[in-house]
């Protein structure tokens, strides 16, 4: 049986009816508040020829339409899995020691939480997002919610693990709005984990020209990045701040992820080949909201400068990377 709670913020978008018709229908205190943020919440503006999340609409600045839900879905399956080897987390839960309530935060399409619904039948398993872009048809053990995670968190029983995956841009201060939040929500010896990318690339043998079309447009995405508010390389400093907040045994893994197939290792050339791929389709929608939002630039003026970013990403010669964390992290007890 699901579990059962009120949230003053959030509201329950998965059909768990479908398949599992015990379950009480679950209501927030106000029926009437809840019905008109349903579909208040499907309502996605349109911009620059994209939709954006309606919920809080503004807060977070890349898009949520279909090529964009295509694109993150592509990166955590083919490009994070063939990384991790196929593992959906580094924390130590297993299928013989399966955790009991997971909580992923700013879930995308809900892939991880479907595939985690999947592997731990036995676990329930929530996703939280400001965009209803989930399935509907999912696990039974498995449920989502439109809720903003930037604001305090009101759960009544606590999680042993909770995730987070590529939510560069998406904070404020990860630190107190994610990373305290879930020591807070979690059980003691229960796990954190975070898995991010710093959206800055660069090179160790001065390839990649600072000066260039593609070193202008990275200095350029972290610059407004930072003027809205919302930094996007913040993934270096996790393990720290995990430690500051009182999480032990923490452990960080370092990744380099190629922007192209230039690597001679095929393994990494490989999963330079995926990332060219995603970085190509990703990079209208990367950079239209948030140049606009930072520095007024009208999508005609950021669509011209893009074309020679994107024959930068496909050059070969120009060994970019940027850098990629999982820190995972238990909390005393
Ligand atoms: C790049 S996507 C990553 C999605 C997913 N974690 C994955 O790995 O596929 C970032 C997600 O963060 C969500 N997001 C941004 N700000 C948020 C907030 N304050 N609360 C909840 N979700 C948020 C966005 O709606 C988007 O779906």
């Amino acid at each position: 049986m699901l579990d059962h709670e009120t949230r003053p913020s959030g509201f329950e978008f998965t059909f768990e009816t479908i398949l599992d018709s015990t379950a009480a229908p679950r209501r927030l205190p106000d029926d009437e508040d809840s019905e008109s943020l349903t579909s208040n919440a499907r309502e996605f503006p349109e911009r620059f020829g994209r939709t954006y999340h309606a919920y809080k609409d503004g807060a977070y600045v890349f898009p949520n339409d279909s090529n964009e839900q295509a694109r993150m879905e592509y990166l955590g399956q083919k490009i994070i899995g063939e990384i991790l080897d196929g593992r959906l987390h580094l924390a130590p839960f297993s299928r013989g020691r399966p955790p009991k309530r997971v909580l992923d935060v700013a879930t995308g399409t809900g892939d991880w939480v479907t595939q985690m619904g999947d592997r731990y039948p036995t676990a329930y398993v929530e996703g939280i997002d400001l965009s209803p872009i989930q399935p509907m048809i999912v696990p039974p053990n498995v449920q989502f919610f439109v809720q903003d995670a930037s604001e305090p968190w009101h759960y009544r029983q606590p999680f042993d693990f909770i995730h987070t995956r590529m939510t560069l841009g998406s904070f404020s201060d990860f630190k107190k709005e994610v990373i305290q939040q879930a020591f807070d929500t979690l059980e003691p010896g229960g796990w954190l984990e975070s898995l991010d990318a710093n959206g800055l690339y660069q090179s160790d043998d001065g390839t990649l020209d600072p000066d260039g079309p593609l070193g202008r447009w990275t200095r350029d995405v972290n610059a407004a990045s930072k003027m809205i508010g919302k930094p996007l390389s913040v993934a270096h400093k996790l393990k720290t701040w995990f430690e500051e907040v009182g999480f032990v045994d923490v452990h960080e893994q370092e990744f380099k992820l190629p922007m192209n197939g230039w690597p001679s290792d095929p393994f990494w050339s490989g999963i330079g080949k995926m990332s060219e791929r995603n970085l190509l389709h990703g990079l209208d929608g990367f950079s239209l909201g948030l140049l606009h939002t930072a520095f007024g630039r009208t999508p005609e003026q950021v669509r011209v400068a893009l074309v020679d970013v994107r024959r930068d990403i496909q050059n070969t010669s120009i060994h970019g990377y940027q850098l990629l964390y999982v820190v995972w992290g238990r909390k005393p007890g």
